[in-house]
């Protein structure tokens, strides 16, 4: 049974303890799409000031939803498009302060209004992105992202 625990410390040390509930929770299992779904739960119970967290995977050339926490969002982006498909298309994160500002960011909840994509790059080929929208503007900063990218990291040894 997953056992919630309490963050008690830094943002940063918050996040490595984040990082190693992902590296036990996933231990052992090989199934992708389970391995998604527990992540964007643990994602989703640790972070506050959030209404959307996922992933879109890599098919045929376009990005298509994944395992994620939040309202339901569209089916399909292709590539280099909105905020998702400019992360894969430059290979690199997209942390935008106000998504209104982002030309061609793709409105999936009317609520968000800022939003992080870290591009998920396997063995040289792009499998997909993990996703995070906020309600609030500026939701994320440069430790979400350094951190957020290391939770890729571990998600990538179990996928
Ligand atoms: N805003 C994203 C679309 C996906 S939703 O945020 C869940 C984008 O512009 O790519």
């Amino acid at each position: 049974m997953f056992e919630v625990q309490h963050y008690n410390g830094t943002r940063e040390e918050n996040y490595e303890q984040l990082i190693n509930q992902l590296n036990a929770l996933l231990e052992g299992e090989d199934s992708v799409t389970a391995n998604l779904a527990n992540a964007s739960a643990l994602l989703n119970q640790f972070l506050n000031e959030v209404n959307w967290v996922g992933f879109y995977t890599m098919e045929n050339g376009e990005l298509v939803l994944g395992p994620f926490q939040g309202l339901p969002a569209c089916v399909k982006i292709p590539n280099g498009r909105g905020v998702c498909g400019t992360a894969t298309g430059e290979r690199s994160t997209q942390l935008v302060p106000d998504v209104h500002e982002f030309p061609g960011h793709i409105a999936c909840d009317a609520q968000s209004q800022s939003e992080i994509v870290v591009p998920i790059i396997k063995d040289d080929e792009i499998f997909g992105v993990l996703d995070i929208d906020a309600p609030i503007k500026n939701r994320f900063d440069e430790v979400d992202q350094e951190y957020l990218e290391k939770f890729v990291e571990t998600l990538k040894k179990h996928i």
